[in-house]
Parts: C-alpha cells; structure tokens; sequence
C-alpha cells in the first residue's frame, strides 16, 4: 500500500466565524484563512476584531471584519448578506462567540441567567437560521456547506459553579442535533456539528479558573489547574490550535458523512 498524506484543504470556500477578534474564533479564522478559506470575523470588539482580521491579510490570507452582536436578528441578516457579497458566497459558518458566569445556582440572578442564555443559545439559534436560509438550495449562497457550534464538556456535564453555562452549553449540543436532522432530511446540504472543548487558555478560560478560586472552589488558581490535571487524562496540555483543527476536519469536505455529532477535545476529561 502507498503512504499518502491528506492535507485539509478549504481552497475557495467562505467562512463567517463569529465571536472570532480573540481566543478560539481567531485562531479558528488564522487555520481556516492559512487551508485557502476567506474568512469574515465578526464580534462587537471592533478593534481587536480590525487586528485579527490585519494579521490574516498581512501573512497571505483573506479576511474581513464586520462588527457584529450575535444576539440582533438584524445584525445577523445583515452580516450573512455583507458575507455573500463580499466573499462572493458562504460555506461555512461557525457559531463561535459566547461568555461565561462563574456563580452558584443561589446566588445567579435572573438577569446573569438570561444574558448568558441571550448569547450563548439566542446567538446560536439565530446563526443556525440564517445560515441555513442563505446556504439552503435557493438561498443567496445556496450551495450547502457546514455549520459548526461551539459547545463544551460543560454541554456534557455538570460543573459546579457553572450552572448557567451549562445550561446554555447543553441547549447548543441538542440545537446542534435537531439542526443536523432537520437539515438533512431537508436536503439542504447542510451538515451540523458541535465542538466540546475542555478547558482552554484564553479569557474565558482563564476568567474560569480565577472564578473557581472566587468561589472557593480551589485555594488559588494553581490548585484548580491541579484538579483540573487529575482529571484529565492527557493532561491539561490543551490550546486553541486543537480546537481549530477539530473545526477545520468539520469545515471541510474530509467530514461528508458527519452531522449531528459530538466532537469532544478535552484530552479525556469527560472520558473519566
Ligand atoms: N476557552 C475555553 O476553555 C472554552 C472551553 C469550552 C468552550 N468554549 C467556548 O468556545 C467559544 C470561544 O471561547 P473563547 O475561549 O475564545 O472565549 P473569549 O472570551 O476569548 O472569546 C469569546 C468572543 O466572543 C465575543 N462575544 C461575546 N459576546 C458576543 C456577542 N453578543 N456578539 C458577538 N461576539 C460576542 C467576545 O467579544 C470574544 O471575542 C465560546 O463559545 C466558549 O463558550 C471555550
């Protein structure tokens, strides 16, 4: 048999990845604009959103910034049309922006509770049905392609002091699903899956471990950064380019027959 390597490719398509001006989004945009994609990052940080998108275009690739708050149904028409227009179509769409509240259940107010579920599920709806109406056979890009939600092991099981985000985590993993069969039955060509990321370091993930130790979860941030590596067992060795490689497999025509799933990168954590 002759060895063959298979190099992951997204010459020529779009993608609209949200939440991407920092951590996970933009290291997602960086992978996808370095395998040929053009990339449009969107987020409400305008400035750190502006340099992302500088960086990609300095070192080669494509890419655009539009400001963008994943919770306005009117942003979301116009980002998907300013999309089509300026990339000439869209491909892929990752529902990426999100927060987080480190809170015990009896001391969450309604009002952290909603917001958190406003971003974190809202968005993701919202970018599930405009996605789909733009990719769907006669939509405006029309051609099909990928959705990819951001989930998390907090989508898969319960964390204390984490209860509103995993909640709103596990909303975006059975979305996810009734999505996938839903668009697929259709026919639309749209393939949906989530990414359950463990924890990684990027201000959200930091502002995790800080949260604990608030809490008094930990005694500081080095002794849950322990507990977290005990129950990890690959080791808390996680960074952003393993999620965005997770992305890239699911972006791109390597993964034609996976929809509905459940891509978990948590070196085992929920394996335990
Ligand atoms: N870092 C981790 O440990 C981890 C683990 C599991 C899942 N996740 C998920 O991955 C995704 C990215 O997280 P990250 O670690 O890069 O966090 P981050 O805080 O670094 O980045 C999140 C981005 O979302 C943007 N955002 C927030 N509200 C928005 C809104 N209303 N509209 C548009 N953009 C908005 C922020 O401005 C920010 O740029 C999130 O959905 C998060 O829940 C992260």
């Amino acid at each position: 048999m002759t060895q063959s390597s298979i190099e992951i490719s997204l010459a020529g398509k779009a993608a609209l990845i949200t939440g991407a001006a920092r951590g996970l989004g933009a290291e997602m945009a960086h992978t996808f604009a370095r395998a040929g994609a053009s990339v449009i990052i969107t987020d409400i940080l305008e400035k750190e959103g502006q340099a992302t998108a500088a960086e990609i275009n300095n070192s080669g690739g494509t890419a655009v910034f539009i400001r963008h708050d994943v919770t306005s149904e009117s942003d979301w028409e116009n980002v998907v049309a300013s999309a089509v227009k300026q990339l000439g179509g869209l491909d892929i769409v990752v529902n990426n922006a999100g927060i987080e509240i480190c809170s015990l259940f009896e001391n969450t107010t309604l009002e952290d509770f909603q917001r958190i579920l406003d971003i974190n599920v809202n968005g993701v709806f919202l970018g599930l049905k405009h996605a789909c109406k733009a990719m769907k056979p006669g939509g405006i890009a029309g051609k099909g392609g990928s959705i990819i939600n951001l989930s998390s092991v907090a989508g898969l099981r319960g964390y204390s002091g984490l209860s509103a985000y995993c909640g709103s985590k596990g909303a975006v993993k059975l979305l996810t699903k009734a999505a996938a069969v839903e668009f697929g039955q259709l026919q639309y060509g749209i393939r949906v899956n989530s990414i359950h990321p463990g924890l990684i370091p990027t201000n959200m993930g930091e502002a995790v471990l800080k949260g604990f130790v608030d809490l008094g979860l930990g005694a500081d941030e080095a002794a849950v950064q322990q507990a977290f590596e005990r129950g990890t067992p690959l080791g808390m060795k996680g960074e952003p380019a393993d999620i965005a490689k997770a992305a890239l497999f699911l972006a791109s025509d390597q993964s034609p027959w996976v929809t509905g799933a459940e891509i978990v990168v948590d070196g085992g954590s929920t394996a335990c």
